[in-house]
Protein backbone atom coordinates (compact mmCIF):
# COMPACT_ATOMS: atom_id res chain seq x y z
CA UNK A 1 0.00 0.00 0.00
CA UNK A 2 2.34 2.53 1.31
CA UNK A 3 4.78 1.50 -2.23
CA UNK A 4 1.70 2.75 -4.43
CA UNK A 5 1.51 6.14 -2.86
CA UNK A 6 4.65 6.64 -3.34
CA UNK A 7 4.92 6.08 -6.68
CA UNK A 8 1.46 8.02 -7.42
CA UNK A 9 3.48 10.80 -5.41
CA UNK A 10 6.64 10.53 -7.56
CA UNK A 11 4.03 10.64 -10.72
CA UNK A 12 2.36 13.32 -9.63
CA UNK A 13 5.83 15.45 -8.82
CA UNK A 14 7.28 14.57 -12.18
CA UNK A 15 4.15 15.82 -14.14
CA UNK A 16 4.56 19.02 -12.17
CA UNK A 17 8.03 19.27 -12.97
CA UNK A 18 7.89 18.14 -16.69
CA UNK A 19 4.48 18.58 -17.62
CA UNK A 20 5.35 18.03 -21.23
CA UNK A 21 6.99 15.08 -20.92
CA UNK A 22 4.65 13.42 -18.19
CA UNK A 23 2.57 12.04 -20.62
CA UNK A 24 4.87 10.07 -22.19
CA UNK A 25 6.33 8.78 -18.95
CA UNK A 26 2.61 7.77 -17.52
CA UNK A 27 1.51 6.17 -20.80
CA UNK A 28 4.60 3.94 -19.86
CA UNK A 29 4.14 3.40 -16.42
CA UNK A 30 2.02 0.76 -16.51
CA UNK A 31 0.79 1.44 -12.71
CA UNK A 32 -0.25 4.62 -13.70
CA UNK A 33 -3.48 5.96 -12.25
CA UNK A 34 -6.02 6.36 -14.57
CA UNK A 35 -7.13 9.73 -15.60
CA UNK A 36 -4.01 10.53 -14.15
CA UNK A 37 -3.46 12.27 -17.63
CA UNK A 38 -6.30 14.69 -18.33
CA UNK A 39 -6.26 15.22 -14.05
CA UNK A 40 -3.25 16.68 -14.21
CA UNK A 41 -3.90 18.76 -17.87
CA UNK A 42 -7.49 20.05 -16.90
CA UNK A 43 -7.95 19.77 -12.80
CA UNK A 44 -4.96 20.08 -10.81
CA UNK A 45 -3.80 23.51 -11.15
CA UNK A 46 -6.99 23.87 -9.02
CA UNK A 47 -7.49 21.47 -7.29
CA UNK A 48 -3.95 20.14 -6.87
CA UNK A 49 -1.87 17.09 -8.30
CA UNK A 50 -3.66 14.85 -5.28
CA UNK A 51 -6.97 16.52 -5.10
CA UNK A 52 -5.53 18.14 -1.79
CA UNK A 53 -7.25 21.49 -3.39
CA UNK A 54 -5.51 24.35 -2.34
CA UNK A 55 -6.61 27.44 0.39
CA UNK A 56 -8.80 30.45 -1.18
CA UNK A 57 -8.45 28.60 -4.66
CA UNK A 58 -10.19 25.06 -4.68
CA UNK A 59 -11.52 22.62 -2.10
CA UNK A 60 -10.11 19.29 -1.26
CA UNK A 61 -11.74 16.49 -3.54
CA UNK A 62 -9.71 13.24 -2.48
CA UNK A 63 -10.92 11.33 0.42
CA UNK A 64 -14.04 13.02 0.18
CA UNK A 65 -15.83 13.17 -3.11
CA UNK A 66 -16.13 9.49 -3.64
CA UNK A 67 -18.56 8.74 -0.53
CA UNK A 68 -20.90 10.89 -3.23
CA UNK A 69 -20.19 8.92 -6.40
CA UNK A 70 -21.68 6.02 -4.66
CA UNK A 71 -24.97 7.69 -4.98
CA UNK A 72 -26.85 8.56 -8.64
CA UNK A 73 -27.65 12.03 -7.94
CA UNK A 74 -23.65 12.97 -6.52
CA UNK A 75 -22.69 11.43 -9.61
CA UNK A 76 -24.92 13.66 -11.61
CA UNK A 77 -23.94 16.13 -9.48
CA UNK A 78 -20.01 15.43 -10.37
CA UNK A 79 -20.88 16.05 -14.28
CA UNK A 80 -22.89 18.69 -13.67
CA UNK A 81 -20.34 20.64 -11.85
CA UNK A 82 -18.12 19.73 -15.09
CA UNK A 83 -20.51 21.01 -17.53
CA UNK A 84 -21.77 24.14 -15.20
CA UNK A 85 -18.69 25.25 -13.34
CA UNK A 86 -19.45 26.39 -9.97
CA UNK A 87 -19.41 29.81 -8.29
CA UNK A 88 -20.27 30.61 -4.74
CA UNK A 89 -19.55 30.07 -0.95
CA UNK A 90 -19.08 25.98 0.10
CA UNK A 91 -17.73 24.62 3.12
CA UNK A 92 -15.14 21.71 3.18
CA UNK A 93 -13.53 20.59 6.32
CA UNK A 94 -15.08 23.72 7.93
CA UNK A 95 -12.82 25.44 5.79
CA UNK A 96 -15.07 28.01 3.41
CA UNK A 97 -14.12 28.53 -0.09
CA UNK A 98 -15.77 31.40 -2.42
CA UNK A 99 -13.92 30.11 -5.64
CA UNK A 100 -15.19 30.04 -9.08
CA UNK A 101 -14.64 26.98 -11.30
CA UNK A 102 -15.22 27.29 -15.24
CA UNK A 103 -17.38 25.12 -17.31
CA UNK A 104 -14.70 22.27 -18.56
CA UNK A 105 -17.58 20.78 -20.77
CA UNK A 106 -15.58 21.52 -23.77
CA UNK A 107 -12.96 18.28 -22.76
CA UNK A 108 -13.61 15.24 -24.12
CA UNK A 109 -16.56 12.75 -22.64
CA UNK A 110 -13.38 10.28 -22.16
CA UNK A 111 -10.90 12.50 -20.20
CA UNK A 112 -13.90 14.08 -18.32
CA UNK A 113 -14.66 10.21 -17.05
CA UNK A 114 -10.92 9.94 -16.87
CA UNK A 115 -10.30 12.90 -14.46
CA UNK A 116 -13.29 11.80 -12.14
CA UNK A 117 -11.80 8.64 -12.24
CA UNK A 118 -8.63 10.00 -10.82
CA UNK A 119 -10.22 11.24 -8.09
CA UNK A 120 -12.08 8.28 -7.26
CA UNK A 121 -8.73 6.81 -7.53
CA UNK A 122 -7.27 9.02 -4.87
CA UNK A 123 -9.55 7.09 -1.89
CA UNK A 124 -10.23 3.58 -1.02
CA UNK A 125 -13.34 3.15 -2.24
CA UNK A 126 -12.86 0.07 -4.22
CA UNK A 127 -17.06 -0.27 -4.69
CA UNK A 128 -17.12 2.83 -6.84
CA UNK A 129 -18.45 2.09 -9.91
CA UNK A 130 -15.97 3.70 -12.45
CA UNK A 131 -17.42 6.51 -14.82
CA UNK A 132 -18.14 5.75 -18.67
CA UNK A 133 -18.07 7.62 -21.70
CA UNK A 134 -21.39 7.29 -22.12
CA UNK A 135 -22.40 8.39 -18.41
CA UNK A 136 -20.16 11.96 -19.13
CA UNK A 137 -22.15 11.72 -22.76
CA UNK A 138 -25.79 11.58 -21.58
CA UNK A 139 -25.03 14.11 -18.57
CA UNK A 140 -23.45 16.58 -21.65
CA UNK A 141 -27.05 16.45 -23.15
CA UNK A 142 -28.81 17.48 -20.11
CA UNK A 143 -29.93 21.38 -19.65
CA UNK A 144 -27.31 23.98 -18.32
CA UNK A 145 -27.83 25.13 -14.50
CA UNK A 146 -27.14 28.66 -13.03
CA UNK A 147 -24.68 28.93 -10.20
CA UNK A 148 -27.42 29.04 -8.00
CA UNK A 149 -29.23 25.82 -9.32
CA UNK A 150 -25.59 24.40 -8.43
CA UNK A 151 -25.63 25.51 -5.32
CA UNK A 152 -29.11 23.87 -4.42
CA UNK A 153 -28.57 20.81 -5.98
CA UNK A 154 -25.17 20.45 -3.69
CA UNK A 155 -27.18 21.48 -0.34
CA UNK A 156 -30.01 19.04 -1.60
CA UNK A 157 -27.27 16.43 -1.81
CA UNK A 158 -25.88 17.35 1.57
CA UNK A 159 -29.82 17.11 2.82
CA UNK A 160 -30.06 13.52 1.38
CA UNK A 161 -26.54 12.16 2.17
CA UNK A 162 -24.62 14.30 5.21
CA UNK A 163 -22.13 16.24 4.39
CA UNK A 164 -19.60 15.05 2.39
C1 LIG B 1 -10.13 27.27 -12.20
C2 LIG B 1 -9.94 26.36 -11.08
C3 LIG B 1 -10.60 25.00 -11.20
C4 LIG B 1 -10.37 24.02 -12.15
C5 LIG B 1 -9.44 24.08 -13.35
C6 LIG B 1 -11.21 22.90 -11.78
N1 LIG B 1 -11.92 23.20 -10.65
FE1 LIG B 1 -13.26 21.98 -9.72
N2 LIG B 1 -13.73 23.48 -8.42
C7 LIG B 1 -13.07 24.70 -8.34
C8 LIG B 1 -13.69 25.51 -7.31
C9 LIG B 1 -13.27 26.91 -6.91
C10 LIG B 1 -14.74 24.73 -6.77
C11 LIG B 1 -15.71 25.16 -5.66
C12 LIG B 1 -16.66 26.19 -6.24
C13 LIG B 1 -17.29 27.08 -5.23
O1 LIG B 1 -16.57 27.64 -4.39
O2 LIG B 1 -18.52 27.24 -5.31
C14 LIG B 1 -14.72 23.45 -7.49
C15 LIG B 1 -15.58 22.39 -7.23
C16 LIG B 1 -15.48 21.13 -7.79
C17 LIG B 1 -16.30 19.99 -7.44
C18 LIG B 1 -17.42 19.98 -6.40
C19 LIG B 1 -16.82 19.91 -5.01
C20 LIG B 1 -17.87 19.96 -3.92
O3 LIG B 1 -17.46 19.93 -2.75
O4 LIG B 1 -19.06 20.05 -4.18
C21 LIG B 1 -15.89 18.94 -8.21
C22 LIG B 1 -16.45 17.53 -8.21
C23 LIG B 1 -14.83 19.44 -9.08
N3 LIG B 1 -14.61 20.76 -8.79
C24 LIG B 1 -14.17 18.67 -10.01
C25 LIG B 1 -13.27 19.20 -10.94
C26 LIG B 1 -12.72 18.43 -12.04
C27 LIG B 1 -13.00 16.96 -12.32
C28 LIG B 1 -11.92 19.27 -12.75
C29 LIG B 1 -11.15 18.99 -14.02
C30 LIG B 1 -11.91 18.34 -15.10
C31 LIG B 1 -11.96 20.57 -12.08
N4 LIG B 1 -12.79 20.48 -10.99
C32 LIG B 1 -11.26 21.70 -12.49
C33 LIG B 1 -12.03 25.13 -9.13
C34 LIG B 1 -11.55 24.46 -10.25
Amino acid sequence: MKKTINSKWVIGLFSMVFPALSGVFVSQASAAPVGIVPYMANCSSCHQPKGQGSSNLAPKLSNRIGKIATFEDGRRYMLSVVFNGMAGRVVVDNMPFLGVMTPLGSLKDEDIAGALNYIMSLQNMPQIKPFTAAEVKAARALPKKSAPQMTIERQKLIAAHGPF
